[in-house]
Order: C-alpha cells, then structure tokens, then sequence
C-alpha cells in the first residue's frame, strides 16, 4: 500500500471513528431522524441478510427462511408504489421512499454503493440485531474468540455456560443486540412502530404509530427461534418460553410508554394530529402498565410509573428527564426478574390468536 493511500485511510478511519463516537448512543435507540452522514456511518457496518459473502443468511438460513415470509421482508418492493406512499411522498415534497432519508430509515436495510446509500432490503435482521460488520466475527466463535473456529450452527446450547456467556458478551461489547437484550429489543421495535417524526404525520399524512403489543407482534410473523434444533433433521420455530412472554410483556409495555412519553417532549405543533396521537397513547399504555402493577406488585418499576401523570392531555408538560426514569426502571426490572414469579400477569398477556401473522414453520 502507498504512503498516500496510508494517510488516505487513517484519515478515513479517524472520520469513521468520529462517526462512530456520534453514532454510540443511536444505536440502541435510533429514536429521533439520523442525518444522512449517520446512515452512512450505519451503512457501512450492514452484512446484509441475503445474497452477499458473509451475509446472515449463508449461515441463519432458517432464520432467513423465516423472515422472508415477514411483511418487514414483503414491502421493500411493493410499498413505494402504493397509492398511500406517493399521497404522502406528494405532501412530503419527495419523489421516492428509496431517496427520501426519514422514508428509508425505517422502511428500509441500507448498503453502500461507493460512497452512496443504496436501500437494498426491507427492515432486515440487521435493523433488530444491529448492524453486524464489528460483532460478526467474534458472535460464533467459542468464548467470543474471533481466531477460534467457527461453531456449528446450532451447538452453542451444548457449550459450557461461561463460553457461551464470554462469546455473547464478547459480541455484545461490539454491538450486537441478541435475545437476552430485551430493552434493547424493544426500543428498536418502538423507535420505528410509534413513528416518532412529527412533520411526517402531521404534514405527510403518515399512521402514527402502530397500534403494536410486543408479545403480539413480535410471536407471530416475526418468531425465528431455530436455534435449539438447528443442528437436528427435523428443526423447529421454538414458541418462546412463558417466562420470556413476561418479560416481553412488561418491558414491551415499559418502553412504549417510555418512547410516547420522550416523543411528547418533542412536539412543536401543540394540538397536532401527531401530539393528540401520542396523548391517546401515553394514556393508554400508562393503563396497560398500571394493570400489570395491579396484577402484580413489581417493586423495580412502582416509584417511576407512580411519577407519570395520572392523565395526560395536551396541556400536559413531560419532564424530560421521566422517559429516563423509566428506562433506568426497566432495567432493573430485567435484572431482577427471570420471568418465573410473574405469574399473576399471564391472563394479561395476549392470546396465541391474536399474534400478528403466523410463525414460519419448517
Ligand atoms: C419512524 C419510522 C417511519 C418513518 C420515518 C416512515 N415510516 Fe412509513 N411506516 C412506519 C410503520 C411502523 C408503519 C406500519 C404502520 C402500521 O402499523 O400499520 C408504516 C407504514 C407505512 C405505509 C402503509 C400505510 C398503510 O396505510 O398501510 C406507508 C404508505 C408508509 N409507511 C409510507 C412512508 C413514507 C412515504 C415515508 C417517508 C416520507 C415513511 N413511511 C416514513 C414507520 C415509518
Ligand atoms: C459464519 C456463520 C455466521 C454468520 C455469517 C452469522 N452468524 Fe449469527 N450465529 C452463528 C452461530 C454459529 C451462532 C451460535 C449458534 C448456536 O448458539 O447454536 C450464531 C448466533 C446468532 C444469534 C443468537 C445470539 C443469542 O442471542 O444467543 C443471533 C441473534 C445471530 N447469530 C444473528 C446474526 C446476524 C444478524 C447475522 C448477519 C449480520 C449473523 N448472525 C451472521 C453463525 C453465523
Ligand atoms: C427500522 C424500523 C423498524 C423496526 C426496528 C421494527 N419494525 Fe416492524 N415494521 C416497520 C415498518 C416500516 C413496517 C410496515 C412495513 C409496510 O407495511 O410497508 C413494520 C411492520 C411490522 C409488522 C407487520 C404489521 C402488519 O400490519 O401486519 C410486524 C408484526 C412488526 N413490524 C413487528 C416488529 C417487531 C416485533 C419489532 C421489534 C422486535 C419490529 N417490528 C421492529 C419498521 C420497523
Ligand atoms: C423485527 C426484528 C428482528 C428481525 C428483523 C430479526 N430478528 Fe432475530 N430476533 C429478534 C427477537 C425479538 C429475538 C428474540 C425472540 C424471543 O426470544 O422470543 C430474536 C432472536 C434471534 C435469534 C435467536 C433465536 C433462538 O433460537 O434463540 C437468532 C439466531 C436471530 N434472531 C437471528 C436473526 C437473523 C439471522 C435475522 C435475519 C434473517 C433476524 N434475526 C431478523 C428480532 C429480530
């Protein structure tokens, strides 16, 4: 390598590394519109799920399998042709979901092409694990040893517990988001699904926000637990354990409100459709929280949950320090709770047939 094409790198990594440091507190919870130099920052870390060497899927192919069968994988193609997209594409003043930056942050999987944005898959594995390129290599690795060989898919279940604790830390450390992070989890769901961007709905027209239980939503189409039978001839989408379904349940609920209560503190256009949204829903999760308190005592979140106002209206100021609050209780929920004392709140949890779509199986 040249001298100049040295210096060309280091200062393109020292630029990267900047982007990086910006980038640290998004990454879990990409809640407010990145600029594009962010997206590229993000783009440039995508191994994509399909097509290309190293991607998840030459790997996950069940997983892969399965995701395709999901609406996220489905509307990369058909949702920018639609009636809806272009009626608020028109309003936005944009010509396509693919080149209109808040559109493709939460539509769409982004790869570079040179040194260009190129949306090339629906929301992929990537949007919900995190973009891969620093942790891949160190996730399948017996104790998160990127020179160790690479595991067989499907055996990290038969490993000692502080090898698969070291290799899971390992890759958390780099960025990975994997399925004990359920915090984590949720406040990508809900970063995307309460559409937090207030021009867009206001001006654009755009739904705001889904009306989305995590256990519901994510227990249906989205379930992918191949991992325990991977390795068999007969693999299966594992149901996830009730005390998973708890979890999922409380802390779903947790960060909903955490997520409608920071986009309050941001609304500019009091009264708008986006703000009345965002107070029907404050309030409606804060019952839905409240209920799970009445069913079940949980010391970790009471303190926080008993600071949000008891109604909410659209005079009502939010402190912003409250969503905090409620994060640092949800996870002190987590650490406290496996799931198995929760029992009381299991009438609560949604039915099988509400779940959002079917599972894929095998
Ligand atoms: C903050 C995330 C976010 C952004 C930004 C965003 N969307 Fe969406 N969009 C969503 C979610 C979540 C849904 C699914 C809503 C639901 O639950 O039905 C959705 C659904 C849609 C739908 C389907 C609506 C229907 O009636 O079925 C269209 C069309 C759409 N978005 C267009 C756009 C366009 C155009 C842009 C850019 C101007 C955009 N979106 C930006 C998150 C977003
Ligand atoms: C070279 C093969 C390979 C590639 C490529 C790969 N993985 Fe993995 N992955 C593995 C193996 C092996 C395991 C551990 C399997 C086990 O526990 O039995 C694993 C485990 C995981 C887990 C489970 C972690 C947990 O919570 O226990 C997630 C999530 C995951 N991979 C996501 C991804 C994503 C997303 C991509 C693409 C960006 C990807 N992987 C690419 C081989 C790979
Ligand atoms: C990067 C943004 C983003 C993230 C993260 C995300 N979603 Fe979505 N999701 C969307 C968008 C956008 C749509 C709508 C796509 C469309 O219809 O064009 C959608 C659609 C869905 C649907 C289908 C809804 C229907 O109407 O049938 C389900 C189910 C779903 N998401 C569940 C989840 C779960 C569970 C999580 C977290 C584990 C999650 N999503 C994370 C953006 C996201
Ligand atoms: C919408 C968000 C979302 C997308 C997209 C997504 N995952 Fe996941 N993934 C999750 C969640 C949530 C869990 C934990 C589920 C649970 O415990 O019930 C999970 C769990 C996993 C696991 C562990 C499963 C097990 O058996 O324990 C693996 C491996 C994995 N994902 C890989 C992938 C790969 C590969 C892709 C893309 C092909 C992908 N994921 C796409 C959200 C997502």
């Amino acid at each position: 390598m040249s001298h100049h094409n040295n210096l060309k790198s280091n200062t393109r990594s020292i630029a990267s590394l900047l982007l990086v440091m910006v980038l640290i507190p998004m990454l879990s919870v990409q809640i407010f519109a990145a600029t594009e130099a962010e997206e590229i920052a993000k783009a440039a870390k995508i191994i994509g799920p399909l097509k290309y060497d190293n991607n998840c899927s030459s790997c996950h192919a069940l997983e892969a399998e399965a995701w395709k069968q999901t609406t996220h994988f489905a509307t990369f193609k058909s949702r920018g042709r639609t009636p809806q997209a272009k009626a608020i594409l028109e309003k936005m003043g944009q010509r396509s979901m693919k080149s209109a930056g808040a559109c493709r942050q939460c539509h769409y999987t982004s790869k570079l092409k040179g040194t260009r944005l190129k949306s090339a898959w629906g929301i992929s594995c990537e949007s919900c694990h995190s973009p891969a390129s620093d942790w891949f290599d160190v996730h399948n690795k017996q104790g998160g040893d990127p020179t160790a060989k690479a595991m067989e898919m499907g055996t990290g279940k038969d490993q000692p517990a502080e090898s698969k604790q070291k290799r899971i830390a390992a890759a958390q450390k780099m960025g990975m988001i994997h399925s004990a992070m359920i915090y984590d989890i949720a406040s990508n769901c809900f970063s995307c699904h309460t559409v937090p961007n207030e021009e867009m709905v206001n001006k654009g027209g755009h739904h705001a926000g889904s009306d989305f239980d995590l256990v519901a939503w994510s227990q249906g189409e989205i379930r992918h637990n191949f991992l325990d039978t991977a390795a068999t001839a007969a693999p299966k989408n594992r149901k996830s354990s009730p005390n998973q379904l708890r979890r999922l349940y409380v802390i779903g609920a947790m960060v909903d409100l955490e997520t409608t209560l920071k986009n309050i503190t941001i609304v500019t256009a009091k009264g708008g459709v986006f703000h009345k949204a965002m107070v029907a829903r404050a309030n409606k999760i804060r019952d839905k929280v409240q209920a799970i308190l009445d069913a079940q005592p949980i010391e970790e979140l009471a303190a926080a949950i008993s600071d949000v106002p008891k109604t909410i209206d659209e005079s009502t100021a939010i402190d912003a320090a409250l969503p905090e609050k409620l994060k640092a209780a949800s996870l002190a929920f987590l650490k406290k709770h496996d799931g198995s004392t929760l029992t009381a709140i299991d009438a609560l949890l949604p039915a099988e047939k509400d779940y959002k779509g079917t599972a894929h199986q095998q």
